[in-house]
């Protein structure tokens, strides 16, 4: 078993974590670590990805405290950060290897919080030594977090609106984007829509839309209009389909459901700002 726990318990266990425990990890548990994150090298799309364990602990930096998150992240010594090489997709193979990652710590009551926008991509590409092919998507801290978030989590959070989420209406539909799918339609999938509906996303944007077609579910992006989290360097919106894609596979494995990634774009009237990203298809 990948996880200690059942993948619905480590995703309504997770939060974003901003204040750390200014300590080492224990070797029994660096060692865990590093083995899981060296065994993430190939999203479900097919790109490679990468991690590495990077520790700060460099007691001379001016910013120690915070280093490389522009005071986002509070005495976090360790950081999870990753490249993955430029494709179709490999924003989203990206998400998702690193959220598994992130439920990976969670498991082991590590503190996490993705960073797409608040770290210093020059500061952690040398470090990665991060290739003309790649890019840095995002990273992470991982560590024992503070027993109570630190006032500035806690605005951060409150301005993110951190604990709410989209309803399933705005969320998921059947067979075409004017019929919202229930509960009760969506069946033995309802649980691993849940967990996409819980999953987090770069300014609680929350933008994967997912239409039902029988077996088949075609995961689509909703882009936020004018958002800071996309630019040349980097598409935090496909990088949340990427989670969103791992909530709803590991939830469906665990249920016992077969099914895999494909393209197979249908005919459908779109929104504005949506795009297609791809479906998943259960095996008969
Ligand atoms: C791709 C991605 C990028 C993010 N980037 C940042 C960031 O740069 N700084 C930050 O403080 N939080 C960042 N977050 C955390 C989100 O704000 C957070 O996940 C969301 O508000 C939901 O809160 P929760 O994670 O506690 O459930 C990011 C999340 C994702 C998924």
């Amino acid at each position: 078993m990948e996880f200690s726990q059942s993948i619905t318990e480590l995703i309504t266990s997770r939060s974003s974590w901003r204040s750390y425990k200014s300590q080492t990890l224990e070797p029994e548990l660096h060692s865990q670590i590093i083995d899981y994150i060296n065994r993430q090298t190939q999203g479900p799309l097919g790109h490679t990805t990468r991690f590495q364990l990077i520790e700060k602990d460099d007691p001379l930096r001016i910013d120690n405290a915070s280093f490389g998150t522009y005071g986002f992240i509070k005495n976090a010594r360790n950081f999870i950060a990753g490249a993955v090489k430029k494709g179709t997709r490999h924003w989203e193979d990206y998400g998702y290897n690193l959220e598994k990652i992130i439920l990976k710590m969670t498991d082991l009551n590590l503190g996490t919080c993705w960073l797409g926008g608040t770290f210093k991509r020059s500061e952690f590409g040398p470090l990665l030594k991060v290739g003309t092919k790649e890019v840095i998507p995002a990273i992470t801290p991982v560590g024992n977090g503070t027993k109570n978030r630190a006032i500035r989590d806690r605005v951060i959070r409150w301005g993110a609106k951190s604990r709410t989420r989209r309803p399933w209406e705005i969320l998921f539909f059947d067979g075409s984007f004017s019929l919202p799918l229930s509960v009760s339609n969506a069946g033995k999938f309802a649980k691993a829509l849940e967990m996409v509906r819980l999953a987090p996303s770069a300014s609680n944007r929350q933008p994967w839309r997912i239409v039902r077609h029988g077996g088949t579910f075609h995961f689509y992006l909703q882009r936020t209009p004018n958002y800071s989290g996309f630019t040349k360097s980097k598409d935090l919106q496909r990088v949340d389909m990427g989670i969103a894609m791992c909530h709803f596979d590991l939830t469906v494995r665990e249920a016992g459901i077969v099914g895999g990634w494909i393209e197979s774009e249908p005919k459908l009237d779109l929104l504005e700002l949506a795009e297609y990203i791809i479906s998943w298809e259960e095996y008969k």
